[in-house]
């Protein structure tokens, strides 16, 4: 079997992730928080230290800072309607995951503000110039996705960050396909709020996923409930990360993102991405010579995160999707990618495209099967 699906979730997972979960289940799977008998203890031991790592991961000043969630989405849903009010205005791009358009659709049926900005047609950037003359009095947010989980193509958020901040305003980044692939400093970006997921270039488990949030935004908490401390208030409590962590967390998937962060550590994010983009130049060289493809890709190429969408002349994606799992086992996904709004960007809605993503565990062999088999199906059909 040959796994190309890792933009959707990442597989296989490290060892040390499979044994984390285990391990954990069976020896330290107490309540955080809930309780100081030792197994609760030692369950807060394993939240806090993979807090610390996420921390470390993207330079966040403070491990309070970093709230774990549930998956990505759950981040994103937390900081927008967190956040924003109605009268507020925002601004983002055309090239966004439903994960950031239906909340900020559901937002502005409640009176929030949208200017969503088309990507420059060559380069897929957004252009900093056009936010900057976007930002109005009433903007209080400019979210973007750092990596289309469609074309790959990464923006440049430093530069986003610098024009954000000298408005004022609060800058939000979706970084589910970068995180644990390329470097983000929350610093340095001028980031406020970061979501990602854990499982997919964190390589640990489903189920969890991180907002964090920088000293200059406060939110209001979409959940309340038991947080372990400050059980006496009647009022959810107001410290980090408590405020926005109420009931019992993903104890076991949290152990699981941790190890998936010691690995990356251990491996080093730069040689992840030097091995992926290897195999990312391997497969644009081969899909460039099937004859007829239509690839969707950026023009810079260096930024890229390991995603490539394309079509094959005559066949449906989910055709083509369906033909790799069956006749040769490869995993892929094809359609629209949970983001209508970049295929509609792009000009291929409503059927999409094939997409491959690649992770850390595919090999040179890997690509060379994958590119026989659509060339063998590429062929077989006028
Ligand atoms: N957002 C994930 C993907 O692109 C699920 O497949």
């Amino acid at each position: 079997m040959i796994y190309l699906d890792n933009a959707a979730t990442s597989w296989p997972k490290p060892e040390n992730v499979y044994r984390a979960m285990d391990e954990f289940l069976r020896e330290h799977a107490g309540n955080p928080g809930r309780g100081a008998h030792s197994l609760a203890l030692a369950a807060e031991r394993v939240i806090e230290e993979t807090r610390s790592l996420v921390a470390r991961l993207i330079n966040a000043p403070e491990r309070d800072r970093i709230i774990l969630t549930f998956n990505c989405t759950d981040a994103l849903n937390l900081g927008l309607k967190g956040l924003l009010k109605p009268g507020d205005h925002v601004i983002t791009s055309r090239i966004g995951h439903n994960s950031l358009v239906r909340p900020l659709n559901k937002l502005e049926g409640k009176g929030v503000r949208t200017t969503r900005l088309p990507p420059c047609s060559d380069t897929g950037f957004l252009s900093a110039e056009d936010i900057e003359q976007a930002i109005d009095e009433k903007t209080k947010l400019v979210a973007v996705t750092h990596a289309s989980n469609v074309t790959g193509v990464v923006q440049p958020i430093e530069e986003y960050g610098a024009v954000v901040r000298r408005h004022g305003r609060v800058f939000m980044v979706d970084a589910a396909q970068t995180a644990g692939i390329f470097p983000i400093d929350v610093q340095t970006s001028e980031v406020d709020l970061l979501a990602f997921s854990g499982h997919k270039g964190l390589l640990g488990s489903p189920g969890t996923g991180v907002l964090y949030l920088s000293h200059r935004v406060e939110l209001d908490s979409l959940r309340e409930g038991g947080t372990g401390s400050h059980s006496e208030l009647d009022e959810q409590p107001v410290a980090l990360p408590y405020r926005y962590e109420s009931g019992t967390p993903n104890t076991v998937g949290i152990a699981g993102l941790g190890a998936g962060l010691k690995y990356i550590f251990e491996q080093g994010i730069e040689r992840i991405r030097i091995h992926e983009q290897s195999l990312l130049d391997q497969l644009l060289q081969g899909l460039s010579q099937i004859p007829g493809i239509i690839l969707y890709q950026p023009q810079d190429m260096r930024r890229r995160a390991p995603i490539v969408s394309f079509n094959l002349p005559g066949w449906e994606p989910a055709e083509v999707g369906a033909i790799l799992d069956q006749a040769f086992d490869i995993k892929v996904r094809t359609g629209l990618h949970c983001a209508a709004a970049a295929h509609k960007t792009l000009g291929t809605y409503p059927h999409g495209s094939i997409r491959i993503s690649l992770g850390y565990f595919n090999t040179a062999q890997d690509v060379e099967s994958v590119l026989q088999a659509l060339g063998k199906i590429a062929s077989s059909k006028p």
